[in-house]
């Protein structure tokens, strides 16, 4: 149930990828990750047509929990030390030719955002375990614990429709676990209850909120109940704070998100965008080399439009949505 599209770049589609990469590196400011966002949706739509098709498709038809393309023509030197700290933060932060095409691809789904509550805003976020965060449970920068299963932003009115990383190093091979909701069958009380605006649903560490969305009180399930969307962070969810039908019904959502998981072992370069609305996430603990060879992604999350949080956003020209 859980179908993740694979698309890999045949030896035409590389060479002319690899040139719009060329050209986009070349003009002033485009390896500012701000700067970059406002041209790549411009300039997503001279990728080659056939790439931009699957993509479409992707989005349009809704059969897929996830999109895998490989054989990027990025990262041809390596991907350099995995850094030591949130280099996202930094004035001078420069995005590399993986993160630029990763962009690009995305720009094809929708815009790209940021929270005011993750890291300044920041648009792209990289994903790395550091050994003081070890521990920490369901941390970006954790490894020792597993990190459960959530849509990412669940707890936000405006979370994304899509979730893309791409792997700058996976040595490790720590695993990306997803699980889409397509196919739940739920009785008619229990997907009546899941509609409800009854559960918490809470944001993760990565998100330093300042309260201004209420948590509590949220529906699990959107959209249309023949194909329902799912918003959870079962990663802070406890099952146990519910009884009766509520909690009936989260356990048959969480054990379809158990027997329908898929694992992915990224490699350098692989870029995959998650439905965020149909599908869960969820990272296995693992191994992690800490320092210049630790796993390193790159995150960016989008939205089908910026005219939807408008109101959460302090002018038009900012991606940072306030949370
Ligand atoms: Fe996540």
């Amino acid at each position: 149930m859980t179908e993740v599209k694979k698309l890999v770049l045949t030896h035409y589609e590389k060479l002319q990828v690899r040139g719009l990469l060329d050209e986009v590196i070349k003009e002033p400011g485009m390896t500012n990750q701000y700067s970059f966002m406002e041209k790549a949706v411009l300039y997503a739509q001279e990728l080659p047509r056939s790439i931009r098709k699957v993509f479409y498709d992707f989005k349009r038809k809704e059969e897929f929990a996830a999109l895998l393309v490989s054989g990027n023509p990025v990262l041809r030197h390596g991907a350099g030390a995995t850094p030591k700290g949130y280099i996202e933060l930094e004035e001078d932060y420069c995005l590399s030719d993986a993160k630029i095409l990763h962009g690009l691809y995305g720009s094809l789904l929708g815009e790209g955002i940021g929270f005011t509550s993750q890291r300044g805003g920041s648009l792209y976020n990289n994903i790395i375990p550091f050994e003081g965060y070890g521990c920490i449970a369901n941390s970006s920068s954790g490894s020792v614990l597993d990190f459960g299963f959530h849509v990412e932003d669940a707890f936000h009115p405006a979370r994304p429709e899509y979730l893309g990383l791409v792997c700058m190093r996976n040595d490790e091979r720590a695993a990306t676990v997803l699980s889409s909701i397509d196919g739940i069958k739920l009785r008619e009380e229990e997907m009546n209850v899941l509609f409800e605006s009854r559960f918490r649903i809470s944001h993760n560490p990565i998100h330093n909120t300042s309260d201004v969305v209420e948590e509590n009180a949220q529906t699990i399930l959107f959209g249309h109940r023949d194909a329902p969307y799912v918003k959870i962070n079962a990663a802070t969810l406890d099952v146990g704070e519910y009884e009766g039908i509520e909690r009936q019904a989260l356990e048959k959502l969480l054990n379809h998100f158990s027997e329908n998981r898929v694992t992915l072992i990224l490699e350098q370069a692989d870029c995959v965008f998650i439905d965020n609305y149909r599908c869960v996430h969820a990272r296995d603990s693992f191994n992690a080399n800490y320092g210049g060879g630790a796993r390193w992604l790159s995150r960016v999350v989008f939205a089908s439009s910026l005219r939807k949080s408008r109101e959460m956003r302090d002018s038009v020209d900012t991606r940072a949505i306030n949370a």
